[in-house]
């Protein structure tokens, strides 16, 4: 089915500079981009957006290093985005991504591991309105 899900390239890959070569890959695979804005995130912003992890021992590390820099915002169209999103951008942890995925070839670590997706059609409908409204979502 056609669906939209949320990604978010984050501050350690806007810094090296590769936007581009991320957004070539959502192309290539058939993902188009329906909404874009790049953000400086407040920490209040970031702690809203993560709330789910908030109990997580890695939450205050999450909002520090999300807050570090301005990220790139997208939503992602296409037949299955959710989970083409996810094959993309390869395991949360780099050093268990499979070799040619995003967080293979651009993360550093499972902390600065480049990018976001959301993990179900539910989250990506949440997290697309946490960031725009229906009116600056454009195409279908
Ligand atoms: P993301 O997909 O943005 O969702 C939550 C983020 O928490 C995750 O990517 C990682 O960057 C970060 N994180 C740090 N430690 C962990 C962990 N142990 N398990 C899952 N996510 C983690």
């Amino acid at each position: 089915a056609l669906e939209r899900t949320l990604s978010i390239i984050k501050p350690d890959a806007v810094a090296k500079n590769v936007i581009g070569e991320i957004y070539t890959r959502f192309e290539k695979a058939g993902l188009k981009i329906v909404a874009a804005k790049m953000k400086h995130l407040s920490k209040s912003e970031a702690e809203g957006f993560y709330a789910v992890h908030r109990e997580r021992p890695f939450f205050n590390a999450l909002v520090e290093f999300m807050i570090s820099g301005p990220v790139m915002i997208q939503v992602l169209e296409g037949e299955g985005a959710v989970a083409k999103n996810r094959e993309l951008m390869g395991a949360t942890n780099p050093k268990e991504a499979a070799p040619g995925t995003i967080r293979a070839d651009f993360a550093d670590s499972i902390d600065a591991n480049a990018v976001h997706g959301s993990d179900s059609l539910e989250n990506a409908a949440i997290e697309i309105a946490y960031f725009f409204p229906t009116t600056d979502v454009y195409a279908r």
